[in-house]
């Protein structure tokens, strides 16, 4: 029906509605960094309505109109303060049992009140993620729509921030096969305002983002350093940053040209590795701007020879494991606590090295694994059959990689990327993934990018087209579970013959926490043991295989796993999902490592 025929409703005849929603992206361009800056948390309980039909949207509740043209009261649909709470951050799967598996609208909202510091000061809202599309407005204007459950995007608010505001957050949580992940996964699509949400501000003129490493040519002795600054719109930023690390005696000149500016300088830094996790203090002041951002930095240079992984110039096992953001009480929801007992675990598996699966985790993960000396693997969730072919899929997935390299390219434990998992070897997934390989590199030229490739089971060989375009190849295998025949692995790993460093980023087998029997018993502690003494074995014999994280550490939530075994959960952990209680493997994967040593 065209909305020139005279009796047109948008709200109930426009199948476009979307449009304009879509139409206003936030995305990875609007990225600020907001670290080292004071940061206002807007999380909390928030008013919350399952939106079924998507109404609030379709209907523009988020315009407030209470009354019509001539003020007489208008009948509504929507009732903020008469709504229940909803926590922020949290999974909404987990905060009502009639929830636990829904994937539609729900829509967040509250007031906070908001008073200027400084004169001409600017004001950003900043989401850590949202699952997975998310429309915000504040005081009824649309601030726009970002799509991605794991990557943190912002919104400017200068001139519609006032002093008592309400913001409303449209979230949807559908798998769609157009999306990033698509409709189909191994794990659990929790929904809703899953992470923090924060307010800061900046002066007129701020810096935007930085990015801080050490230049991999191997000296160990040059660290470079970007800085954007943004300004009012048309009118260009120049003048000169102070790039500061006392605990190194830099105190530098950065020039900015039109909101850029770059410079290297010679210093020795301490460098940072797992051993020895060490951190510098850095700051960056823009005086003539009056604007200061901080940051903690650790120098190391991660970098390939052959089929060698080098750290800091020296050969590196990376001992690790591979992680959901799962956890039995709080979903994908996470915090400093969770993720310290997950790395406490790895230390006791003697590892050093975490593969944070299928999409980028919490930004305090990094963060803290910077601490702990934990090295990371990063990921998109390109995950098996992605829509390949579909030309806003693919920038969906390069939007989401973007907003991850971004926000963690200044973390030193992060050492690779990975621009997907599983994938079919078609000529639009090679172009599609070969494209993301290019852009990870684009914006970070320091970390080696890989991705999890499939074997070839006809030639049983590691054989995979987008391996040239990977410094590192990642494999999975399951043999001695969904492939029974162990025999294939040893042969496959003959048979094949990389040029570049291989990691085994999933291996292993199911087994429901204390259930005993035979080797050959599926789902027992025993058979999963066996499995891992089998996979240890021929893996420690293999001369290209650096690194492994076998699949899992602890049980997680999955829809589709549904025997008695399973209940719901993929059981393929080491450990339980209570995060307590181990399995036999366990102690097979850390007497492995331990006997790697350092
Ligand atoms: C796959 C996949 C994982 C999945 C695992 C499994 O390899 O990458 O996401 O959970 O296998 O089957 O348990």
């Amino acid at each position: 029906m065209s909305d020139k025929s005279g009796n047109f409703q948008s709200d109930i005849h426009d199948s476009n509605y979307e449009t304009v929603f879509l139409a206003k992206k936030l995305d990875h361009t609007g990225l600020v960094n907001a670290d080292g800056r004071t940061q206002e948390s807007l999380n909390g309980q928030w008013n919350f309505g399952v939106d079924w039909y998507d109404t609030c949207r379709r209907a523009k509740w988020f315009t407030e109109t209470t009354h019509d043209a001539a003020g007489r009261p208008l009948p509504l649909d929507w009732d903020w303060e008469a709504w229940e709470r909803m926590t922020v951050p949290a999974c909404w799967n987990l905060e009502r049992e009639d929830l636990h598996y829904f994937e539609g609208s729900g829509v967040y909202t509250r007031k906070f009140r908001y008073v200027p510091e400084i004169e001409g000061e600017r004001a950003f809202l900043r989401f850590e993620g949202a699952a997975y599309r998310a429309t915000v407005f504040l005081n009824g204007q649309l601030l726009g729509t970002h799509d991605g459950a794991s990557t943190p995007f912002c919104a400017e608010i200068t001139g519609i921030v006032k002093a008592d505001n309400r913001i409303i957050v449209a979230v949807e949580a559908k798998r769609r096969a157009d999306r990033v992940p698509m409709d189909n996964t191994d794990w659990f699509n929790y929904g809703g305002l899953y992470r923090d949400v924060i307010l800061f501000r900046t002066p007129p003129v701020y810096i935007r983002d930085w990015f801080v490493r050490l230049v991999p040519d191997g000296t160990f002795s040059n660290i470079a350093v970007d800085v954007t600054l943004a300004g009012v719109s048309g009118v260009a930023v120049s003048g000169e940053v102070r790039f500061r690390i006392p605990g190194l005696g830099v105190d530098a000149a950065v020039p900015v040209v039109n909101g850029k500016g770059t410079t290297v300088i010679r210093a020795k830094p301490e460098l940072w590795s797992p051993a020895a996790p060490r951190l510098y203090d850095m700051e960056l002041s823009a005086p003539f701007c009056s604007d200061t951002v901080t940051d903690r930095i650790g120098f190391r240079e991660i970098s390939v020879k052959g089929t060698d992984i080098l750290l800091n110039g020296k050969p590196v096992f990376l001992k690790g494991i591979c992680v959901h953001e799962d956890h039995f009480e709080k979903g994908k929801t996470t915090d400093e606590k969770i993720i310290r007992s997950t790395i406490a675990h790895l230390k006791e598996l003697h590892g050093n090295y975490l593969r944070l699966a299928h999409y980028p985790h919490d930004a305090r993960f990094a963060k803290i694994a910077d601490e702990e000396g934990v090295m990371l693997w990063a990921e998109v969730p390109v995950y098996w059959a992605i829509a390949f072919e579909n030309p806003a899929t693919y920038a969906d997935a390069e939007n989401q990689l973007s907003e991850l390299v971004l926000r963690d390219r200044n973390r030193a434990s992060v050492i690779i990327w990975s621009v997907g998992n599983e994938n079919a070897d078609t000529d639009a997934r090679l172009s599609f993934m070969s494209r993301l390989a290019e852009r990870a590199r684009a914006l970070d030229g320091t970390r080696p990018v890989s991705a999890a490739c499939l074997i070839n089971h006809e030639k049983l060989a590691i054989e995979d087209r987008l391996v040239d375009s990977l410094d590192i190849i990642g494999v999975n295998e399951y043999y001695g579970w969904y492939d029974p025949d162990f025999g294939k692995l040893p042969r496959i790993l003959e048979n094949s013959n990389p040029a570049k460093p291989v990691v085994l980023c999933e291996f292993g087998g199911g087994a429901r926490i204390g259930q005993r029997g035979s080797t050959d018993e599926l789902f027992t502690e025993d058979m999963q043991r066996r499995i891992y003494e089998k996979q240890v074995a021929v893996i420690g014999a293999c001369r290209y295989i650096k690194g492994t994280t076998p699949w899992i550490l602890y049980d997680f939530r999955c829809p589709r796993r549904l025997n008695r075994f399973q209940e719901h959960f993929n059981r393929k952990g080491l450990l339980d999902a209570d995060r307590v209680t181990k399995k036999l493997a366990f102690k097979v994967m850390a007497d492995f490592y331990e006997g790697i040593g350092d």
